[in-house]
């Protein structure tokens, strides 16, 4: 069966209904597009692990700040859908705005019902700069499982804070589906694949590689007995290059979300920093 390309909620839900009539389990890869090895791994092991995979390419507004990139994220639509005709996708959807949110483009929570995640997680690491932002994510993900009544769903440890509200929101409604998370993957040289690496020039791709190497230091101390979250936070920051902006460094349970300053197992250590204009984001899970 050769990959579909469909634009339109009640397609997919056709399709679907179809499935469900076959018992087939239905897996949903969310991605916003520019599909790469990350994105790439995440349709893998849906394809693992269900009858039937569908990849979401929507670049959502409701989910970008006024002064982010909304406009300039790259749209890869050709090179998307071929990547997910060779895993093997059964169906791509790429809804346009007007398809999620009505004609007039309903982007605000005066006009559209919103998900809004518990404050205590998105008052911290990136809901701080980015006023908003995991609303946006939880209402566009609700609606994907809406139309798409998966059976799995399959996020990257890469967004841990989106991982872990997107959780908790399965959790909170009652969502009727599990969420699947998966490891971080990099470049050799450690940097962590985004759609968004493709802004740094070659100069900022060189201070972003000390993101990863700051990481790796803190995992490397943490394994030596160092749990002290201010000599790590300390060790990173003399790491990173200095013509990063670092926005944060946080150290959290990852079972509850709260900061943490004696790191143990599952404590997540994040960052997130400025190259020129480009803010890129990682982080690792203690073990
Ligand atoms: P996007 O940034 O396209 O990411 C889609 C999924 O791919 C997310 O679950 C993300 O964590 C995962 N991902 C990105 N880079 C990765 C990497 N290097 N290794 C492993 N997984 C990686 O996240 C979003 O889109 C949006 O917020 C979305 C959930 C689709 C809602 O709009």
């Amino acid at each position: 069966m050769s990959t579909l390309l469909l634009n339109k909620i009640d397609d997919v839900k056709s399709n679907i209904k179809n499935w469900k009539k076959d018992n087939l389990t239905i897996g949903l890869v969310p991605t916003m597009g520019a599909l790469h090895r990350g994105h790439a791994s995440l349709i893998k092991r849906a394809k693992e692990m269900c009858n039937k995979v569908i990849v979401s390419v929507f670049v959502n507004p409701i989910q970008f700040g006024p002064n982010e990139d909304y406009d300039k994220y790259p749209r890869t639509m050709e090179a998307d859908k071929k990547i997910c005709e060779e895993l093997g996708v059964d169906i791509v959807f790429a809804p346009a705005p007007s398809e999620m949110y009505g004609q007039g483009g309903k982007l605000s929570n005066n006009e559209l019902t919103f998900v809004c995640p518990p404050y205590n997680l998105t008052d911290c690491l990136c809901g701080k700069s980015r006023i908003g932002h995991f609303d946006g994510v939880a209402t566009v993900v609700m609606k994907l499982f809406n139309i798409t009544t998966p059976d799995f769903a399959f996020f990257g440890q890469k967004d841990a804070q989106q991982l872990f509200i997107l959780k908790r929101m399965v959790k909170d409604l009652n969502i009727n589906l599990t969420i699947i998370p998966c490891p971080i993957v990099r470049e050799d040289d450690g940097l962590a694949l985004s759609s968004r690496n493709s802004y740094l020039s070659k100069e900022e791709r060189t201070w972003a590689l000390s993101i990863s190497k700051s990481l790796k230091e803190i995992e490397k101390l943490y394994k030596q007995g160092i749990t002290d979250c201010s000599i790590l936070f300390d060790t990173a920051l003399s790491i990173l290059d200095k013509n990063l902006e670092i926005e944060y460094i946080e150290f959290r349970n990852f079972d509850t979300f709260e900061e943490v300053k004696t790191a143990a197992n599952n404590t997540l250590a994040a960052m997130a920093v400025k190259a020129g204009k480009t803010r890129l984001i990682d982080n690792i899970i203690l073990v």
